[in-house]
């Protein structure tokens, strides 16, 4: 099938590489020129695994190529997806001026007899697929024919490729018949349960999935502040209760709280969408104030061990807001850096994908940014390990040992041993689990 993707971001491209991948012709748009041309040329802007192959191999098929031109894009497939930002404003609502722009710029191109159907990828409030189609009507020429569809992504950055290839479940709203044949004959390669349902449902979908599984680990997170009261294990607490096949070990993973581009936004504006609707969902607030408590209690132990912050050399492992990424949007490790640094400590930081977009949006400049793990952890009087890198569990523990000032590590994403840990004489304290108030 012929398909385009206007919005060429995390989503966009990586669903569009899949899309691809499985047989589809797929333009990719977007309107930012420089990314257009680097695609073009064969960079790809983001830091995804396995996703450079999957471009490199279907642009050389010729079923992936990149352009600035909406009209292009509308012109060369039956379904156009929208995959553009859909940002916070300062209450939490969600801030829709990118997709009423695509809307009007499909409108703009959309020609008399030519069908399409318009799916919206963007996570968006419940209803906005109706003002999508109401706005493509009002801007579109006479005679234009289109459907709306709401299909939500559910992947996840670091193995969006693998999310997208073997999904769960892929979700269709539609009130088309017409519409939902496109849609099934599209995923028909993907081979996963085709869940389809109304518009206001799938766009629920994904809110209520998003805001359920911040709960899932505000949850777990909850339980590590008991279990470190009590000296119980939370990794242990996880396993028990996550072998139970109703609850599922995954999500359950206390640490110093979620992050990302997806997370905060999503139950922030699942709050606002459930106000505006006069059915407040209070108990998303309870979430979003156990994520930020998460990492104030992280902060306080680590004064209540180093006491005064100011001119201490604190190293920091991560500044993406996961592992396996170079997203650094909302990520827990750079709030964490600016409070270290509010309080006057020197910090030096580390990450094995993420410092170009630190240096190139210019946060924490007061920060360090080195090129290894152990040069981060230099003369430093304390590590604090913030992203959950898989490299950063490789570290030679003896050289790091030596390469500290003093070996004190805190873990936010309990990555280390804390045996192993204790045993080499390190002063070691993690997320809820025995040991963690010993600093
Ligand atoms: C996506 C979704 O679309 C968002 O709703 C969801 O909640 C998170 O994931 P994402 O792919 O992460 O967003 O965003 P980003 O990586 O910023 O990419 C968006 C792309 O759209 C950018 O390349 C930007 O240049 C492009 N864009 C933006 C357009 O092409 N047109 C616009 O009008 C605005
Ligand atoms: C999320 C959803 O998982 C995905 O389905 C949706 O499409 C977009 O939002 P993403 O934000 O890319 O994906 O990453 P995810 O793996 O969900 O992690 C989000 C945050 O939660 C990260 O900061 C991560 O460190 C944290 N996390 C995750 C935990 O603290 N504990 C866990 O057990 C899992």
């Amino acid at each position: 099938m012929d398909l385009s993707i206007i919005g060429s971001g995390y989503v966009g491209l990586v669903s569009g590489a899949c899309f691809a991948d499985v047989g589809h012709h797929v333009v990719c748009v977007d309107n930012n020129p420089q990314k257009i041309e680097a695609l073009q040329a064969g960079h790809i802007p983001i830091y995804e695994p396995g996703l450079e192959e999957v471009i490199q191999r279907n642009v050389a098929a010729g079923r992936l190529r990149f352009t600035n031109s909406t009209e292009d894009g509308v012109d060369h497939s039956e379904v156009v997806f929208i995959a553009v930002p859909t940002p916070p404003q300062a209450d939490g609502s969600v801030d829709l001026s990118y997709i009423e722009r695509v809307a009007r710029d499909i409108a703009a191109v959309l020609k008399p007899g030519q069908y399409r159907v318009v799916v919206d990828k963007s996570t968006v409030p419940v209803k906005t697929g109706d003002k999508v189609a109401e706005t493509i009507k009002r801007y579109g020429q006479k005679g234009a024919e289109f459907d709306v569809v709401s299909n939500p992504e559910f992947l996840r950055e670091g193995c969006a490729v693998s999310d997208l290839m073997k999904p769960d479940r892929i979700v269709v709203g539609s009130k088309s018949d017409r519409a939902l044949a496109l849609m099934q004959k599209l995923y028909q390669p993907f081979m996963a349960p085709i869940l389809v349902t109304d518009i206001n449902s799938a766009e629920l979908i994904k809110h209520a999935a998003n805001s359920f599984l911040a709960l899932k680990i505000s949850y777990i997170n909850a339980v590590s502040a008991i279990c470190e009261a009590s000296g119980a294990d939370v990794e242990k607490v996880a396993d028990g209760i996550g072998m139970d096949k109703r609850i599922g070990r995954n999500f359950l993973n206390a640490g110093l709280g979620y992050g990302g581009s997806c997370f905060p936004k999503d139950i922030a504006a699942f709050i606002a969408i459930s106000e505006q609707l006069g059915v407040p969902f209070t108990l998303l607030k309870e979430v979003q104030r156990i994520n930020q408590s998460q990492r104030e209690r992280f902060l306080k132990a680590m004064r209540d061990t180093l006491w005064i912050l100011r001119d201490k050399k604190i190293a920091v492992w991560g500044l993406t807001f996961k592992g396996d990424t170079d997203d650094i949007r909302s990520s827990v490790s750079i709030d964490l850096i600016a409070e270290l640094i509010k309080e006057g400590a020197h910090v030096t930081a580390y990450d094995p994908k993420g410092m170009d977009n630190v240096r190139n949006f210019k946060l924490i400049p007061e920060a360090k940014l080195v090129d290894s793990a152990l040069e981060a952890a230099q003369g430093a009087e304390a590590l604090v390990i913030a992203t959950e890198w898989h490299e950063f569990a490789q570290v030679d523990l003896s050289h790091l040992k030596e390469a500290m000032a003093s070996p004190m590590v805190f873990d936010g994403r309990n990555l280390l041993n804390p045996e192993t840990m204790n045993h080499l004489g390190f002063h070691y304290r993690s997320i809820g689990r025995p040991g963690a108030g010993k600093g």
